[in-house]
């Protein structure tokens, strides 16, 4: 196996490094536009080797896709992140310009990789590698429903002192303010969260989940990077062993929610093909509601995208 992560800044090599402690490919391959910073990083995290006891072999290059040449998987993390005051949308002509040339150089390369998307705005630059990788939509899928869901379950963790390990939800929409956390679909321990906590808190709960990635930006002047990180490298580990896991992805709809032509968060099943199957939930009237007003904001992002083409 091999895997290559596109963009060596916080949140690219935080997941190849997890991939690596994962030993989820023999080769990892990270790479970067500024000069000698993937190599630095990646043999930074090659000395942990002996010390975390991993055999992955962590390469950095400086935009030599050679390089990258048949990967398995390839993650694309390169683009600007958040400032404090920038919404994921206001990043959208920068970020897609670069995911675009990005994305034709993955191809050109290793033509049968599965792309796995991150930088934002998630959505839409997902829907950007897709049209532009030409690829089945089953293999190019972007990041964040596991993000936000693992901010829910940590806030909900914290909040009811139970381990995080315990906690099972669901949540749909765009990577945005209008996310769709369910939850009639979250569980401790197999007891429904609504029997365990106040429906106030849990809408506390639910209020600071959708601004998770807003609420770490303040704190830190940028947006986060473990927690992402480690949810992309998550993603690969279900493709690369093949786990069919079932996550929130963003996907490519053809009709399933009533949604067409969209990429946006729903349950799937992820393994060696990518995206093996999409989950369709029997959504009740105010959960459509909240989902086609997510859809609705993503897709008008998406006519942006196509009207600067
Ligand atoms: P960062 O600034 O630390 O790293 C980005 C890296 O991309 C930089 O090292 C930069 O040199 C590189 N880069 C820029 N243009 C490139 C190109 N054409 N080719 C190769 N590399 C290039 O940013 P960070 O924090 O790692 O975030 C990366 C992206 O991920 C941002 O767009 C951010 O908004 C997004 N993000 C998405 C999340 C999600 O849930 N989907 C969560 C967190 C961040
Ligand atoms: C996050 O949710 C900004 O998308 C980034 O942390």
């Amino acid at each position: 196996m091999k895997i290559t992560v596109i963009g060596a800044g916080n949140v690219g090599a935080t997941c190849a490094n997890v991939c690596a402690e994962k030993e989820l490919a023999e080769e990892i391959v990270l790479l970067d536009i500024k000069e000698g910073f993937a190599e630095g990083k990646a043999l930074d995290m090659w000395q942990t080797a002996p010390i975390n006891m991993y055999d992955s072999r962590i390469t950095g290059v400086t935009n030599d896709y050679t390089a990258t040449k048949d990967s398995d998987v390839v993650v694309i993390t390169s683009g600007l992140p958040r400032k404090p005051g920038m919404s994921r949308d206001d990043l959208i002509a920068t970020n897609a310009g670069i995911v675009k040339s990005v994305t034709e150089n993955i191809i050109k390369h290793s033509p049968d990789a599965i792309i796995i998307v991150v930088s934002n705005p998630l959505d839409v630059m997902t829907y950007c590698a897709y049209k532009t990788s030409g690829l089945d939509s089953r293999k190019v899928f972007g990041m964040a429903g596991i993000l936000d869901t693992a901010r829910y379950k940590a806030f909900l963790a914290t909040e009811l002192n139970v381990s995080p390990k315990d906690i099972q939800a669901v949540l749909m929409g765009g990577h945005g303010d209008t996310m769709v956390p369910l939850p009639r679909y979250t569980t401790v321990g197999g007891i429904p969260v609504t029997e365990l906590i106040d429906e106030d808190r849990l809408n506390a709960i639910i209020e600071r989940t959708k601004f998770g990635g807003g609420e770490i930006v303040k704190l830190l002047g940028t947006s986060a990077w473990y927690a992402p990180g480690a949810a992309a490298a998550q993603m690969v580990e279900a493709v690369v062993r093949n786990q069919r896991r079932v996550f929130p992805v963003c996907s490519w709809l053809q009709g399933e929610y009533g949604l067409k032509d969209i990429y946006v968060g729903v349950p799937v099943v992820l393994g060696k093909n990518g995206i093996e199957k999409i989950v369709e939930l029997k959504l009740n009237e105010q959960e459509k509601e909240l989902l086609y007003a997510s859809a609705a904001a993503v897709k008008e992002m998406m006519d942006v995208l196509d009207n600067m083409n």
